[in-house]
């Protein structure tokens, strides 16, 4: 018994664990392996210090009584605070929530520190202290680029710090900022732990601070996180979970168009998206989006359809572009850029099994045009015409919208908000769409909007090869 406590006395108050974290998904081991069991990733285990735990001898302190409250309680609407920039209010739900954290992800160069720049330049005009902090350029660096966006005069306090202890002690003082950037998380660092920053320990140790921060003084905080090669916001998916809302900013690198999409809202939705367009005088809104992602159009070609999408409660309309061309290798290619690839090949099957579509010996490219990505199964039947049109080389009609899902039997079966889809259609000049609907026919809508309706992909098969030079063999019962 005596010697126990001797042993027991022995063991130091507190001490640090040093643990292998996988920087990929931030789980933690106690030795070095060269995969991660948690994620299957190889190599991204790296040696951390752990956060301080108390030792074995450390009697837990006693904790502060606290005040419990009733559910029922009187329900505030979580006061907003308008950005000033309609399209990123959307995708917030409507402006920032009072003592809410943000993290925004994105690509490289796509545009993160210059939507936000514009952000808290439009907060400062409105009158808000707003605060950007970089861990990546220097003061000079921001306020050059504020300066060619014209915000140059906007009352923005800047600095350029990576110590979370400093910024939440400089942003303690005096009236508590309504915004503040942090650009990236990546770059901060907190002496509570001991890994270097950008390690997933030093995000998440300094993530927790910013956001105890942002909860107590009301302030709204927006991390900028980088994204890794798949798109993932980099180091911790758990600060996926400890913010309120994760957004990414999303485009394709040649293209001016940006999107910004909410992927976990906790005081909105997440379906909505915001439309901008990179210009050299910054980041321009997109009110009408059908407008910008049709004004490329390719008239009259084969294998483009209009797809008439749904993007939150804004409808879109879309091109979507197929190449399909005889392959010359002994495995045909699917390629497919902003949509599913798992999506095509349930597709390419239907087509091969269902409407005699034979594309064991083509290869096939499929592209959403202008960088969109397209989420929603509605695609299906634009990208089956988009695909039939190619392989039979005829042309669409180029007044024609189509949407609606395929179902793996090959019928072709009812979306939501049909209606909305077919007004936006209407309001850009279609005058007819190829659309899912219960009873077989022809509606004419007012105004002289056609609806051709049709039950299963062959019916649709049928009428593109007949527009073509039969080029493929297609059956026409459905
Ligand atoms: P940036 O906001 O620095 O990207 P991120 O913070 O996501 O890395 O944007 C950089 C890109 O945007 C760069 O390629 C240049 C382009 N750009 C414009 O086209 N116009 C502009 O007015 C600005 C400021 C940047
Ligand atoms: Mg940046």
């Amino acid at each position: 018994m005596r010697t126990f406590r001797a042993i027991h006395t022995a063991i130091p108050m507190s001490r640090r664990t040093l643990t292998f974290v996988c920087q990929n998904c931030g789980a933690a081991f106690s030795r070095w392996q060269g995969k991660c069991e948690a994620c299957g990733e190889w190599n991204t285990l790296s040696e951390e210090g752990g956060e301080r735990v108390a030792g074995p001898g450390r009697k837990p302190a006693k904790g502060r009584l606290f005040a419990l409250e009733a559910l029922a309680g009187e329900a505030q609407n979580a006061p907003r605070l308008s950005s000033g920039i309609s399209e990123l209010d959307r995708v917030t739900g409507g402006g920032f929530v009072r003592g809410s954290v943000l993290l925004v992800g994105g690509d490289p160069g796509i545009g993160k520190s210059t939507l936000l720049i514009q952000a808290t330049a439009a907060l400062a005009r409105a009158g808000h202290r707003s605060v950007y902090i970089s861990g990546e350029e220097a003061v000079a660096q921001v306020r050059l680029r504020a300066e060619r966006l014209g915000l140059g005069d906007a009352a923005v306090e800047l600095a350029a710090e990576t110590a979370v202890a400093d910024i939440i002690a400089t942003l303690s003082e005096g009236k508590t900022p309504r915004l503040i950037i942090i650009d990236s998380i990546q770059t901060m660092w907190t002496d509570t732990v001991d890994s270097a920053p950008g390690t997933v320990t030093q995000v998440r140790a300094s993530a927790q601070a910013l956001i105890r921060f942002a909860k107590r003084s009301g302030a709204t905080i927006i991390l900028v996180g980088h994204v890794t090669k798949d798109g993932q916001i980099a180091g911790p998916r758990v600060v996926e979970h400890m913010v309120d809302a994760v957004l990414s900013f999303e485009g394709e690198g040649s293209h001016q168009f940006r999107i910004l999409r909410a992927a976990k809202n906790r005081f909105g939705p997440t379906d909505e998206i915001g439309v901008f367009e990179m210009t050299g005088s910054g980041l321009l809104e997109v009110a009408n989006p059908s407008e910008l992602f049709l004004s490329e159009r390719d008239l009259g070609r084969p294998g483009t359809a209009v797809f008439a999408g749904i993007e939150g409660t804004r409808p879109l309309l879309v091109e979507i572009q197929a190449l399909v061309a005889p392959t010359s290798l002994g495995t045909p290619r699917r390629a497919v850029v902003g949509w599913d690839p798992s999506r095509l090949s349930m597709v390419l099957a239907v087509l091969e099994t269902h409407c005699g579509v034979r594309l064991a010996a083509h290869d096939v490219y499929l592209n959403v045009a202008g960088g969109m990505r397209i989420q929603e199964p509605a695609g299906d039947v634009a990208a089956a015409a988009a695909l039939v049109s190619s392989l039979a080389n005829a042309p669409l009609p180029a007044d024609a919208v189509y949407f609606g899902e395929v179902s793996l039997s090959g019928a072709v079966r009812p979306v939501a908000q049909g209606a909305a889809r077919l007004k936006e259609a209407a309001k850009l000049g279609f005058s007819r769409a190829i659309a899912p609907e219960a009873g077989r026919g022809e509606t004419i809508e007012p105004g002289g909007f056609r609806v051709a309706e049709i039950a299963s992909l062959a019916n649709l098969v049928a009428d593109i090869a007949a527009l073509g030079r039969a080029g493929i063999a297609a059956k026409t019962d459905g």
